[in-house]
């Protein structure tokens, strides 16, 4: 029986053009790397290597245990000392990745009483995060203020959360963060805002750039995986909260406390972050003329989408990219909740120019042969 199911489902992908493989690559396999999402080209960098090799020889391969039994470090506490500072927030709280901080959140603050306004393209942990909570879910068309108030006006004293990311991972335009926090102030909701592609591409990030850091209404989440080159997610914002997610938060409480390595690894990267805002300034420089080349709209963030004609297409211009020694990502359905396939291109920092000028050329013509 479960043979069958599985290779049904596998003809099923296969058919669709869906099929997905895990492609392992080494250290250093020569290609211009334009799929991660080192957005700084901090996890390469010296000290952050250094500060992750000091930290496991001082205090081993992992945290030993989960946050509450013996896995809360005074690392930790740094780390969170740093975030807090860096983003403007009372405090913060470090889980074992950004999914792990976004399902914290979430499924913390809203139960089965509580009404969830979700952007249509929110990220899958927050989808995860929604369906953990069990609360009940409306999900708004992406950007639209005037939505999200109806929904908070169609529920008149219901604990309400708004999702929203500050840039989004798949379209990569931004969200209308100073009107989401009115309407939310305006109904008495909480806005819980996903930081993954802010953090480190707009310095301490979009919430602290439109001015909304440390309101006890707006909270973030990030991670430390993507412009901090390392492993692990947070959550920041008033004390009262993080404490309740300490108490509360089951992906917080039943996992293993942030492994040593990547707690340190984040701590330098987020302090060279701070002190070196050149970096995103070279992304900005980067993703605006690629942009430009290709006839696609510049994204907020240090990603590109390239709208594809089908994932086969987006598939076969990926290949075509690697073969010319250009590793660039591809979404596909599921991925992509609008179902349109793209190519997903990084203007990371940790190319060089000459690097980046040959992958652009080399992706303007692949890209123009495909579409
Ligand atoms: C918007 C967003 N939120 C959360 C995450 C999860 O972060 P992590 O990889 O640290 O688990 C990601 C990662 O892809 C993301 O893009």
């Amino acid at each position: 029986m479960w043979d069958d199911w599985i290779a049904d489902a596998a003809a099923t992908r296969e058919g669709a053009g869906l099929t997905r493989t895990l492609k392992p690559r080494g250290p250093d396999d020569g290609v211009i790397d334009l799929a991660g999402n080192d957005y700084l080209g901090l996890s390469g960098h010296p000290d952050v290597r250094r500060a992750a090799a000091e930290a496991a020889m001082l205090w081993g391969g992992g945290a030993g245990a989960s946050r509450l039994v013996t896995g809360t470090l005074t690392l930790h506490g740094d780390l969170e000392e740093e975030l807090a500072d860096w983003l403007g927030q009372p405090g913060a709280l470090t889980f074992s990745t950004g999914y792990h901080a976004n399902l914290s959140i979430v499924s913390a603050l809203a139960d089965r009483t509580a009404h969830v306004v979700s952007d249509a393209h929110i990220h899958a942990s927050l989808i995860d995060a929604v369906r953990l909570s069990r609360a009940q879910l409306t999900v708004v068309p992406h950007n639209d203020v005037a939505a999200v108030r109806a929904a908070l006006a169609a529920q008149p004293g219901v604990r309400t959360l708004v999702l929203a990311e500050s840039v989004y991972s798949v379209l990569g335009d931004e969200a209308p963060l100073t009107e989401l926090a009115e309407v939310c102030a305006e109904h008495g909701a909480l806005l819980v805002v996903d930081e993954a592609h802010g953090v480190g591409v707009h310095g301490p990030g979009l919430v602290h750039r439109r001015g909304l850091a440390g309101r006890p209404d707006v909270l973030v989440t990030a991670t430390l995986s993507k412009s901090l080159g390392s492993q692990g997610g947070a959550v920041l914002g008033p004390r009262s909260v993080l404490d309740h997610l300490v108490n509360t938060a089951r992906p917080f409480i039943f996992d293993t406390g942030l492994a040593p390595a990547a707690t340190a690894a984040a701590l330098a990267a987020a302090q060279i972050a701070r002190s070196h805002p050149h970096l995103a300034d070279i992304i900005r420089f980067r993703v605006i003329g690629l942009a430009r080349t290709l006839g696609v709209p510049a994204p907020a963030g240090a990603v590109l989408s390239v709208p594809m004609p089908s994932p086969e297409g987006a598939v076969a211009a990926q290949a075509a990219l690697l073969t010319e020694g250009v590793r660039v990502g591809c979404f596909r359905p599921p991925s992509v909740p609008d179902g349109v396939s793209r190519l997903r291109v990084t203007a990371g920092a940790s190319v060089t120019d000459e690097e980046w000028d040959r992958a652009a050329k080399v992706i303007e013509t692949i890209v123009g042969e495909v579409r």
